[in-house]
């Protein structure tokens, strides 16, 4: 039988679990898998020992994992991956693209990495595995609740004895999976939402949510669904554009990104000056001049700047449940009868293999040149 073993994180912050009680039913129900939790691996997510136990899971201490595990799951990559012998399969959101050395030394260890984030949307089967999208979805929601709280007034129009609040006004920028969300949630909560995104496709989607569009010249027409990064002289007229269009909200939310690429900046230093004070800006794509890298809220010229990277660990029950649904689905798929397939040609298997056998295998990375730094 197929040991699964499950660590508990070991990034800052990080409170998801890769797989849930739930996920360990799921798993279990066809009988090829065994599956091994760390001890209080849950924790963090309000999952308990004692339900891992009562779905048939055994619980062990972080070095039992390592040692009898055949495949380790984990949302993140672990701090101490030396310690995981060679022939293991460990699968998780790896970001091989932003962290090339680790894939060199993940190889170099006989490890056969999977990662989740290497996922191409664009295939059917591939969707009920898609982590990106499931946690996207997540940190847009939560987004929307973050800002909802930073702000100093209401989101909906009231109406009361004591007069009429105006609805705030949310400026959401980038319009995929993250962005949707957060749009969709602000509207929720009564917010009057504007969505902007560089791809022309994205302006329908904001359309079908009821929200306006922020219209800034011509968009990009993608053949994968993913913007491509802008030339300098592109971005800087965007930047301008959006520098003048941007003051007039009181709530922006920033989701833009480019897979593999740079984040684009697109809320300068003088559009943060010329917003009002009181307003709102929240950072979950890396678009925001001096916002920083963790959930930290800065204000200046009355201006409260949140950057949010990791917004889906802060709503760790439904990441994790997300999460580990995606889990059991690829699991399901590659080792079918508890063995990782051999076939080479399988789409999803081609597409997020990352190191096997000794090697980086994954054309994204296997043709970079090597990273100078070691880990
Ligand atoms: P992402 O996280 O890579 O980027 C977020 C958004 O930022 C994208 O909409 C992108 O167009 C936008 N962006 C990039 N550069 C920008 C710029 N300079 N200015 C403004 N916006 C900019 O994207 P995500 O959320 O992963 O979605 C990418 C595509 O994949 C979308 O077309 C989405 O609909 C599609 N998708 C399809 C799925 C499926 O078929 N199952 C599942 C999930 C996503």
């Amino acid at each position: 039988m197929t040991t699964v073993g499950v660590l508990r994180e070991t990034a800052g912050r990080e409170r998801r679990v890769a797989l849930t009680p739930d996920g360990v039913g799921r798993l279990r129900r066809g009988g090829e898998f065994r599956v091994l939790v760390e001890a209080g691996a849950g924790r963090t997510a309000w999952f308990g020992d004692d339900a891992y136990a009562e779905a048939g899971a055994e619980i062990g201490p972080r070095q039992q994992v390592y040692d009898e595990s055949d495949v380790l799951v984990v949302v993140r990559p672990p701090d101490d991956l030396a310690a995981l012998p060679a022939g293991r399969i460990l699968i998780g959101l790896l970001d091989p693209l932003g962290d090339p050395a680790l894939a060199e030394m993940l190889a170099g260890q006989g490890v056969t990495a999977i990662s989740l984030d290497l996922l191409p949307r664009t295939l059917s089967r591939a969707q009920p595995m898609d982590a990106l999208t499931s946690q996207a979805n997540v940190a847009g929601y939560k987004a929307a609740l973050l800002a909802a709280e930073a702000y100093g007034g209401f989101f909906p129009m009231l109406v009361t004895a004591a007069g009429t609040s105006r609805p705030a006004q949310v400026l959401v920028l980038g319009a995929g999976v993250a962005g949707l969300q957060a749009i969709a949630t602000a509207r929720r909560l009564g917010a009057l939402v504007t969505g902007y995104d560089v791809r022309e496709a994205a302006r329908a989607d904001i359309a079908s949510t009821g929200a306006a569009v922020l219209e800034l010249g011509e968009g990009q027409n993608t053949e994968d669904g993913y913007a491509r990064q802008l030339a300098e002289d592109e971005a800087a007229r965007q930047l301008a554009a959006l520098t003048s269009a941007v003051p007039r909200f009181d709530v922006v939310i920033t989701t833009a990104k480019v897979p593999g690429g740079r984040s684009p900046l697109l809320v300068s230093e003088e559009a943060l000056a010329a917003l009002k004070p009181g307003s709102v800006v929240i950072d979950l794509g890396g678009n925001v001049a001096g916002a920083s890298d963790d959930t930290r809220a800065v204000t200046e010229h009355g201006v409260t700047v949140i950057g949010a990277p990791n917004l889906a660990s802060t709503v760790p029950v439904a990441a994790s449940t997300a999460y580990a649904r995606n889990v059991v689905a690829l699991v399901s798929s590659l080792m079918p009868e508890g063995r990782l397939i051999s076939d080479s040609a399988d789409e999803v298997m081609a597409a997020v293999l990352l190191t096997h056998g000794g090697d980086v295998v994954h054309p994204r990375l296997r043709d970079r040149p090597k990273a100078k730094e070691s880990r």
